[in-house]
């Protein structure tokens, strides 16, 4: 789909596109579509971060929260959005062994213990190791710093999702 393509989508056309580049989030995409006509990938991810950014931390933090636990309950009952079964999915994470899956489902706890709000990363960007070694790192980092890591996480996330929906080699209004 490319850009005049997005700028031509009535509201609930958009909503029914865009629903999921926040995870679980469509009110983000019907606050984006305000803004239309968009000028390119940049400026169309540029008003779902301002979003995000102009919320308050409750806000914020309920962004977070709607998200799923990486190979949690959702992933073993079917229940992903197919974008979070996708992610998951490149990162090695909806096949864990179960030694592996206990283990993550340990440090999930602990996090959520920690900072009130799931471990949120780009998994397509990470691998399963990877998203260990993360997952333990910033275990350990302070409330407000993981708070701003975990929303550039779903900022990353959002500029994935968009780059999938859109025609990837199209950045502009011709
Ligand atoms: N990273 C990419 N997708 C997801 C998701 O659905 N949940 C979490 N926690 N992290 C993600």
């Amino acid at each position: 789909m490319d850009m005049k393509k997005v700028n031509s989508l009535d509201f609930t056309e958009f909503v029914s596109v865009f629903r999921n580049v926040v995870e679980r989030c469509p009110l983000v995409a019907a606050a984006v579509w305000s803004h239309r006509p968009f000028s390119g990938l940049e400026d169309l991810e540029n008003h779902f971060f301002a979003f995000i950014d102009a919320l308050p931390k409750s806000g914020q933090e309920g962004i977070l929260r709607c998200h799923p636990d990486l190979a949690g309950r959702d992933v073993l009952m079917g229940r992903l959005s197919e974008e979070s079964r996708r992610e998951q999915s490149h990162a090695g994470l909806t096949s864990l062994k179960t030694h592996d899956r206990l283990r993550l489902l340990h440090l999930n706890q602990e996090y959520r213990k920690r900072f009130g709000f799931p471990f949120v990363v780009a998994a397509l960007l990470s691998d399963r190791a990877t998203v260990f070694q993360e997952l333990a790192r910033r275990l350990h980092c302070q409330p407000e710093s993981e708070l701003r890591t975990a929303l550039d996480e779903v900022k990353k996330i959002i500029h994935l999702r968009l780059i999938d929906l859109l025609d990837s080699h199209y950045f502009g209004v011709e």
